[in-house]
């Protein structure tokens, strides 16, 4: 008769083996799956926004005018009035997100999408928008003109 730990050499090696070949089939597993669903999930959406942006060069902007710049992830809007003081807001319609413009026709901040129109301190006068635009603040730095979230 064999002596016990021979008998449970096979049983040992099998159960080596199954860890092994587990560990290596979990490795491609992962190594495959990983990247697929880093692919499928959106990217966190990151508050990594800046605290300032820099929108324009002193003088860019004339009068009875406004410029769309990225703050961030999100478009803000620069805007120089008739008396040459300026005003800043983030971009995004607050009826559906749509992407405000200045119209130096009428001289009223405007949204395409539903006819949504916002005054020059960015308050909702007319149209669906159901609040004012967010504002920001205009900073001058040298000859840069900076947009800074209040508060
Ligand atoms: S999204 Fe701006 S008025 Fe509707």
């Amino acid at each position: 008769m064999e002596p016990t730990n021979r008998e449970s050499e096979p049983l040992e090696r099998r159960n080596f083996l199954n860890v092994v070949l587990g560990a290596g089939v979990a490795g491609t597993i992962g190594s495959i799956g990983f990247p697929i669903v880093r692919y499928l999930l959106p990217p966190p959406e990151s508050d990594a926004a800046p605290d300032a942006v820099v929108a324009a060069k002193e003088g860019e902007l004339p009068p009875n005018s406004g410029k769309i710049v990225r703050f961030g992830v999100k478009p803000a809007l620069l805007i120089r009035r008739a008396d040459g003081s300026y005003g800043a807001f983030f971009a995004s319609c607050t009826h559906l997100d749509c992407t405000v413009q200045y119209r130096p026709d009428l001289k009223v901040i405007h949204c395409a999408c539903h006819n949504g129109m916002y005054d020059l301190q960015g308050r909702n006068v007319s149209g669906p928008p159901p609040r004012p635009l967010e504002r920001l603040q205009v900073k001058q730095r040298g000859n840069e003109i900076l947009l800074a979230r209040e508060g």
